[in-house]
Formats: C-alpha cells, structure tokens, sequence
C-alpha cells in the first residue's frame, strides 16, 4: 500500500468533512450538504460518497477528489502540507523522504563501478587463474562455449576468505564498499568481514541497460549449498526488479515479437548459445509486477516454459493471475521514449505457458535436442487453458466438494476475459475438465457478476460506521461490474498500480479491476507532459485560441496530480529547473509524487497518439475529460436521483439535476465547437502537409 493509501485507508473522509465545519446529512448510501466551495445555501449540492471515499460537488464549482484534494482546496494547502496534516490525523509516520543528495547519488556511481570491475575480476581469473581450473571443467561440462562465457562474462571467485578484499582494498575501495555492494558478507557476532563468494562459478546480473548490478554465484560442487549464492539486497541490486538476461536479449524480444520466460541462469545461457536469444529469467522467484513491466515495454506475447516440479504451476498460478491482470489491457501502440512503435495489429498481452516434460529444464532439453526447444514452445496454451489443466489434473475422481472448489478457482479469470465468446468458450474447456454441466458454470460466473464491487480498504473505512439501510450493490471482494458503473463516483485510488502483491491474484481483488483499466486521459496527459516539458505551454495555447480555460489544478480529481500539474509547469519554465530526467526528477521530489510519477510512467499511453502532433492530441485529449467528466457528473446524479426514495431529498436531487443540466449543456456545446475547430485545423494541416509532399 501507497502512504496515501495507507492514510486515505484510516480516514473518514465524512469525518474529516465535519471537523473542517461542514454540516452534512444523511442521503440514501451517501451524505450531503452545502458546498463548502462557494455560495450554496438553497440546495445541498456537495455529496460525499462513503463507499468511494469521494467528494463531488454537482453545483457551481464542479469539483470532486477525495480526502486529500478536499483538504487541500479546503484550507489553500500544497499537496506536501496536506500529507503531513493528514498523516498525523491518521497516525501515519511519513519516512523523511528528502530528495537523494548528491552524496548518495556518486556512492551509487561508484558502487556500480565497482560491481563492474568485480565481474571483469571474476572474469579473469576463469579465464586465467591456476586455481579455476575446476571451474573451467564445470564450465566446459556444462557445454558452456568461449563465446557465452564472454558474453555472459562468466567468472570465478577464489577459495579464499579474503582474496577479492584484498584486492579492492589495494585499489582504494573501503570494506564499507565492498560490504554495501553485497561483495563482502558479515559476521554479525565476531565482527569479521569476509569475501561472500568462495569458489564458485560467478554469473553476473545485469539490469537491462548492461550494468551489472549483482552476482549469482553456483556452487562447483554437486551437493554444495545453496546451489546459488546471490548478491544480498544493495541499493542496485533487487531481484524482484531484476530480470536475467535482459540486457542481451533485448534487441532479439523486440525482433521476435516474443520473449520467453525460464526459471534459471543456466536455461538462459544455453539457449543464447544456441540461437534461442529471446529468453530471459526470472531467477527462481515468482514473477513480479516490476518484472512484468520491464519486459512488457518490449512485447505483449510472453512464453512462460516453467520447470515441470508441481510447485513451480502451483507458484506460477499467481503470477500468472498477476500477469494477466498487469497486461491485458486493450492497446495497440506502446509509447517507447524514442516515439511510437507500431507493435502488432490488434495488440492485446498474449501470455502462454509450458510445462517442461519431467525431469527436464531448458538447459538439459537444449543441450540434448535443440530443436526440441522451438516444438515445445509451440505447445504453450494460454493462460486460462493451462490452468484449468492444472486445477483439474489434481482433482480427485468423483469428489464433489473439490470440483466446486476448483471451479471457484478458475471462474474468477474466466469472469475476467473481455470477450464474451472466449469466456463462454473457456466455459466449456472448465465444463469438460471437470465434467460439470456448463449451465452451473455459467450460473456461478453470472453470480459472480452480480456480486461485483471494490473490496479494498472497505473494513478500514467502515469501522465506526452503520451498515447503510439500503441495498449496497458495488461492494464486496468481487470485481466490479464493468458494463454497469457503479452508481457513485469510481474513481481509482492513488497507487493501484504499484499494489503490495500478496493483494494481486485472490480472485477479484479490487486491484484485478484497476489494472485492467486503460490509463484516463489525464494520467496520459501528465505522463507526456512529464516526458515533453515544453508540451504544456503549446497545449494552453492551443485551448484559449478556442476560448478554453487553461489546463488547472480543477481538472485533476486526484490531489497528487494537482500537485503533479504544478511540477509540470515549473519544469516548462524557461527559467525552471533544468529539464532532467524522469528518474532524476522523481528524485527531486517528494517520494509520494515520486511514485505517482513512477506508475505514471509505467503506464502504456492511449492509443491513437500521434507523437508529432502530441500538443494537439493533447489538448483534444483535454477537451475531451473535460466532457468526460461532465457526462459522469450528469449520470451520477441521475443515479442518486433513481436511488433516493425519501420524497423530500428526492425532490432536492430533481431540482439539482435540472439545474445541472442546464449549466451542462452550454459548456458541453463549446467544448464541442472547441473540438471541431482543432479536428478541422488539423485536417487542414495534414491536408497540406500531404500536398507540400505530393508536390
Ligand atoms: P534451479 O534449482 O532450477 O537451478 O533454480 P538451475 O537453473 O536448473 O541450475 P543448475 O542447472 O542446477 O545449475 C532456478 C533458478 O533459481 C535461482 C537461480 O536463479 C536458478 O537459476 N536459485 C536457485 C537461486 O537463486 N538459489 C538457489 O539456491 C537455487
Ligand atoms: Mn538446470
């Protein structure tokens, strides 16, 4: 959880309301009053709804956010203010979270330096030393030729507690180096530093830019243990974030629109030498987000070949929720930094999964069949497929209780697909595995669309609360209905997409919704403001020659991209800041936009985006929220209005309605008219354009 989740899951947004000396009254599910924003005397139009933990106001002032933009607005406070007020409120400690100084910054510098130097250590004495003799036999057992041991710059680590300090001692790195960078370990009780790999074959760990980064080191003993020795956690290495073989593999994922997933080191080196150079590791562990995203920015098909051990499938089934969840999203362009690739046709995540015959890994099937490997690839079965297999080859025969739980298993992703003729059809495959009617399959999956809503967060806030009279039909711990919205403000909680990952893979969790979400306009439009910093200023210019309000803290519902918006103009002064990175800019900022800044930029773009047209696109994009969100407000109140029984409050809600209808409508048509204008410019512009080429 984000601190801002975290502070936003311990507060009441209708206490906070209160305290700040608005009088609300209860209204069906939710609460009302007059907005606090502006006049508002005759018709409460300031409702707060409890389950979203969000405000609107369907008057004058149109604003909504939740706890954090509301206190904000409130009291003029910065986004920082507010977090440390309502941290305190929520007895949330914030972390001091000052910016990396510079200090830092070259210890990371010539820490990577080091780790550098360390692999061409290691690497020379494989190559050369007396004493790797054995080494160089495993290497040469293993089937490891001269070229993979340079490409992989393999290397071995003396038998000796002290060889590789005291050979970085010499070259002016301190012990307090050496052991931040994971190359010394410590023995806490005697105080004693040593040299943490000791006669082992070195594999260097590179992140995807080629930095190494960490060492896995393999015992050269058969029963030696661990079987691995890692680099520990140090600020650059973290494994999670970490994929083996990227850095080589890279350039042939983009070439073979395909990157295939394998558990361990050794699988990825022999299948690079050869020629399988799309694959990549994910070094034992369960495949995280972080790793998800890394290889997403180079294709949307994944081949997962998992070892054929029981508990490797059963450890998949959750990542593999985790990857179906982070990549199914409808999308056909990815925004890589240098423009924008034209991926595949109609391009949704596509991710497949094998299991390796028993007894085999990819490194024994290559090293024994080569031509084994591509066969088995091409019996990868998508997600869905495998794991019913996997469900229903544990079943026992006959048992009626196992069925229903297996079936409660898989229903939830089948409940996930979009289509509805891949899900009826995966119906079928569960119908058949577990030899139930389909009719009760389709019954429980209905039932689980019926029991749909956001989970998250929902005990935390409904402590201290009465369970609301009236039916509640969006919560629960099942996803939300996606053809009927919910009949209040669904807003995504800041975060969502950097979610704690035990929270990812129980069916429905509310994440499983979010993610699936395509970025909103906004969050594209502050990622390519954030990308392109002189794009704000063409893109307000854009709107006022159409007589459109220039992009403002207004337009943000959410209070980290009010103060995200902020960061972007300040960097698109021509006196600001000096552009900087992303990475370095999140660096500068407080860690909570940091983070924003990160999910932001994890996110893929909306499709359509034309890249040498970004400040008109852009600024379509506005317009286009903007009519967004008055449609929504339009709808919801429309739904309060169909959901409030009490006549008087009923009669309030009518009244509101019309009114906003009638503030609605006009600024819908100039919204409209700025629209077409800038459609009309732009064919003009690309009319000529075409001409000045023909010509
Ligand atoms: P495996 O046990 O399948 O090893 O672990 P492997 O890759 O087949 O290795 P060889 O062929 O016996 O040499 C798969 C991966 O899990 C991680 C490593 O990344 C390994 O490649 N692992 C395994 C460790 O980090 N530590 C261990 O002790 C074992
Ligand atoms: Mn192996």
């Amino acid at each position: 959880m984000t601190v801002t989740q975290e502070i936003k899951s311990r507060l009441d947004l209708v206490d906070v309301v209160q305290d700040a000396g608005v009088q609300l009254r209860k209204s069906g599910r939710n609460w009302a009053g007059f907005c606090p924003f502006h006049p508002n005397t005759k018709t409460p139009a300031f409702y707060i709804f409890p389950e979203s933990q969000t405000w609107r106001c369907f008057g004058a002032c149109a604003e909504g956010g939740d706890v954090f933009s509301f206190v904000m607005k409130k009291n003029g406070w910065d986004f920082k203010e507010t977090l440390t007020e309502l941290a305190k409120r929520a007895g949330v400690t914030l972390e001091d979270h000052r910016p990396r100084d510079k200090a830092h910054e070259a210890a990371e510098v010539r820490q990577a330096a080091l780790l550098d130097a360390a692999s061409h250590y290691f690497h020379q004495l494989l190559l050369h030393a007396p004493q790797a003799e054995a080494a160089r036999r495993y290497v040469a057992d293993r089937l490891l030729n001269d070229d993979t041991v340079a490409t992989f710059r393999l290397g071995f680590a003396l038998d000796s507690w002290d060889a590789l300090r005291t050979h970085f001692s010499a070259q002016g790195y301190s012990e307090d180096e050496l052991l931040a960078a994971g190359l010394l370990t410590e023995n806490e009780e005697r105080h004693r530093r040593y040299d943490r790999f000791r006669n082992r074959l070195i594999i260097p760990i590179r992140d995807s830019d080629g930095r190494v980064v960490g060492f896995g080191a393999r015992t050269l003993d058969p029963d030696g243990i661990p079987k691995y020795l890692n680099s520990p956690q140090t600020a650059l290495f973290d494994k999670g974030h970490l994929i083996f073989g990227l850095d080589t593999a890279k350039r042939h994922i983009r070439e073979a629109r395909q990157v295939v997933l394998v558990e361990g080191y050794m699988d990825v080196m022999q299948a690079w030498q050869h020629g399988y150079r799309n694959v990549v590791a994910q070094m034992g562990t369960s495949l995280t987000e972080a790793q998800l995203r890394l290889l997403q920015k180079l294709t949307k098909r994944f081949v997962l070949a998992l070892d054929p051990d029981a508990a490797g499938a059963k450890a998949t089934l959750r990542s593999l929720q985790l990857a179906r969840e982070t990549l199914d999203r409808d999308l056909d362009v990815t925004f890589d930094a240098r423009g924008l690739v034209q991926l595949e046709g109609r391009l949704r995540a596509d991710i497949r999964i094998v299991t390796l015959p028993e007894g085999q890994d990819p490194d024994k099937l290559i090293r024994t069949d080569p031509a084994a490997w591509p066969r088995l690839l091409a019996e990868a079965r998508p997600v869905v497929d495998y794991i019913i297999r996997v469900v229903a080859a544990e079943l026992p025969p006959g048992d009626a209780k196992a069925k229903s739980a297996a079936a409660a298993q898989v229903l939830p992703l089948i409940h996930d697909i979009a289509e509805p003729v891949e899900r009826d059809h995966y119906l079928g495959v569960l119908s058949q595995a577990l030899d139930v009617d389909i009719k009760a399959l389709r019954a429980a999956e209905t039932r689980l669309k019926k029991a749909g809503g956001k989970g998250q967060g929902r005990g935390a806030r409904e402590q201290g609360q009465p369970p609301a009279a009236s039916p509640r039909p969006a919560t629960g711990d099942q996803p939300p209905p996606y053809d009927e919205p919910p009949p209040y403000w669904d807003d995504a909680p800041p975060g969502d997409f950097d979610a704690p990952r035990g929270a990812i893979g129980q069916p429905g969790s509310k994440i499983a919704g979010d993610l699936r979400r395509p970025p909103r306009l906004e969050e594209n439009f502050l990622r390519q403001c954030l990308e392109y910093p002189g794009a704000i200023h063409h893109i307000n210019r854009i709107l006022s020659r159409q007589g459109e309000p220039e992009v403002s803290a207004a337009d943000f519902e959410r209070a980290e991209d009010r103060a995200l918006l902020q960061v972007v103009l300040e960097r698109a002064q021509p006196s600001g800041p000096e552009v900087a990175t992303i990475e370095e800019l999140c660096n500068s900022l407080d860690a909570v936009l940091a983070e924003r800044v990160r999910s932001l930029m994890a996110l893929p773009p909306s499709p359509g985006l034309k890249l040498d047209r970004l400040p008109d696109s852009l600024a379509q994009s506005v317009l286009d929220w903007r009519l967004e969100k008055i449609r929504k407000r339009i709808s919801e109140l429309k739904q309060l209005r169909a959901s409030e029984h009490e006549p008087e409050s009923a009669e309030e809600l009518t009244r509101l309605y019309s009114d906003l209808l009638a503030t609605s409508q006009p600024a819908m048509r100039r919204i409209h008219q700025a629209k077409d204008a800038l459609s009309a410019q732009g064919r003009r512009r690309a009319e000529s354009g075409a001409g000045r080429r023909a010509r």
